[in-house]
């Protein structure tokens, strides 16, 4: 998919198709206006007629207008004009894609971004639309071979501002949306494949292509023999019954000066939880092939980050193995020793993704790291806590929880910070080792981060809990892509150096 900036004039504007808004009760956008009058006040007409209200996701596709350069005018509702924000702004453009999406229309031009939307500017509408622009239009059809899902033909997508001086701001909107959505595509994929094609090679195997493909990228992976040398007895718990050999994969993203300390990217890999002894029920299983999402939001950030060249460093550090039942699973009671020498009482072998983090998070000391983010989809608890529209954040520094926090609202893919806390902490207390894997149901979320929280010592460390945003159930199943968003913000905010 192409997305470009325009500013020229929509009157004039040649494309197949124009996209303008209708706020409720029938009032034109300003773009409209202009397209009516232009066209001998067709459009004004047909709103006043009754045939499209400007509720949200209305959708009219006009066709012949004389007097306009554009083969056709998709208006679409917006919803009250006074609260049109940046959602209304995507879940409008959402809807017209979705609509144009159904046709063989091949190119498009989107005037919503020359209204005032209120609380955004150019650069962040285009980011924005070539965003909605994704999620539009993303199916995950490699592994079907009938049926009439078809990708879209649309191929080439415009984003209009009013004025000259606003279009440098919305190229660059275009251009991070363009390589975020590419990194979501990437994120995506990893988790919409199924477990037994997306196993820890596989993920190990895409490193590697990422490696061969980017040329400031640099993978290695580290073996099973290499993490028993490592003592890296959490992830090797994990992975002790399932026969995919376990991978610690390790994506270096070199774009800045030699020897400045990295961002470390740590995403749990857990390529399928079944729970192991500590077994889950059967609904819904089929689910937690996308305990990956956290792994898979590493590739898709460090892609997206390749492909702006940003000039940071950032080191991805992706623990991955699979949680199964069997004659070698790890049993509830058994304990074992992490590789920062704290020893760990696994009560629940299904608190696994804590055991392969804390490793992963040691390991990733040897960096150096100026930052060291986790992103897990870690717990149940979090989606009680948050729902399913914002992720779960826990932070031992202020600074960092407060850029997460605003990176994800500038990037419109929240998060909203939980505690920690030393009360939480003394529940993971074990009678017969240093910790104990889990503290009992109540707060869920945060004292799994609290046991994190013991093997970050030190760090500048944020958890990102995504157990209910990167990937939702039901009809609409499928990976979402986040947090991609918000991680590229926070690091694009970093390039900048406004930090
Ligand atoms: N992968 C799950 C967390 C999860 C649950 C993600 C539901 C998405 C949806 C994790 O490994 C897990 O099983 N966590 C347990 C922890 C408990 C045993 C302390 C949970 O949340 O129930
Ligand atoms: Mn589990
Ligand atoms: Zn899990």
């Amino acid at each position: 998919m192409e997305f470009f900036a325009t500013s020229g004039s929509p009157e004039k504007a040649r494309s197949s198709c124009a996209i303008a808004g209708v706020f409720q009760d029938g009032r034109l956008s300003s773009v409209a206006k202009r397209l009516d009058k232009a066209s001998g006040g067709v459009i004004g007409r047909t709103v006043r007629r009754g045939d499209i209200a400007g509720k949200p996701g209305d959708v009219l596709l006009l066709t012949n207008l004389d007097g306009l350069k554009t083969q056709r005018v998709l208006l679409v509702g917006c919803g009250p004009q006074k609260s049109f924000g940046a959602r209304q702004y995507r879940k409008a453009l959402e809807a017209a894609l979705g609509a144009i999406a159904r046709t063989s229309i091949r190119d498009a031009v989107s005037y919503l971004s020359c209204e005032s939307v209120s609380g955004t500017d150019s650069y962040y509408l285009a980011r924005y639309g070539v965003e909605a622009a994704h999620e539009a239009l993303y199916r995950f059809l490699e592994l079907k071979t009938e049926g009439d899902d078809r990708p879209p033909a649309l191929g080439k997508l415009g984003f209009a501002v009013n004025a000259r001086e606003a279009l440098a701001d919305a190229e660059r909107g275009v251009a991070h949306g363009a390589a975020i959505v590419i990194g979501m595509e990437l994120t995506r994929r990893l988790g919409n494949l199924p477990p037994n094609i997306c196993t820890p090679a596989y993920l190990a195997d895409r490193a590697r292509q990422l490696a061969r493909e980017e040329k400031k990228i640099a993978t290695r992976i580290v073996d099973e023999a290499a993490m028993k040398k490592l003592g890296m007895g959490g992830l090797l718990a994990v992975t002790s019954a399932s026969d995919q050999p376990a991978k610690l994969i390790v994506i270096e993203y070199r774009g800045g000066a030699n020897g400045t300390a990295p961002v470390a990217l740590v995403g749990k890999g857990v390529t399928f939880d079944t729970g192991g002894i500590s077994i889950k029920p059967a609904a819904a299983m089929d689910e937690m092939k996308f305990d990956m999402c956290g792994a898979a939001s590493v590739f898709g950030t460090l892609l997206a980050l390749a492909r702006l060249e940003l000039p940071l460093n950032v080191v991805g550090i992706v623990p991955t193995c699979e949680n199964m039942p069997g004659g070698t699973a790890t049993r509830p009671g058994d304990i074992v020793r992490t590789m920062s020498g704290r020893t760990v009482e696994i009560l629940n072998t299904d608190a696994e993704g804590r055991m392969i983090l804390c490793d992963a998070l040691t390991y990733a000391r040897r960096f150096n790291p100026e930052t060291v983010i986790d992103i897990a989809t870690l717990t149940g608890a979090c989606v009680i806590a948050l729902g399913t529209h914002i992720t779960g954040l826990m932070s031992n520094d202020e600074t960092l929880a407060g850029e997460l926090l605003e990176a994800g609202g500038n990037a419109d893919d929240r998060a909203w910070r939980l505690p920690l806390g030393e009360e939480y902490a003394e529940q993971l207390k074990s009678n017969f080792a240093d910790l104990a894997n889990v503290a009992g149901r109540e707060g869920g979320a945060i004292t799994a981060a609290c046991f994190l929280a013991k093997f970050t010592d030190g760090l500048r460390w944020a958890h990102l809990d995504v157990a209910g945003t990167a990937y939702r159930s039901g009809k609409q199943k499928g990976a979402t892509g986040r947090p991609v968003p918000l991680l590229m913000e926070f690091l694009i905010q970093r390039a900048n150096g406004a930090r």
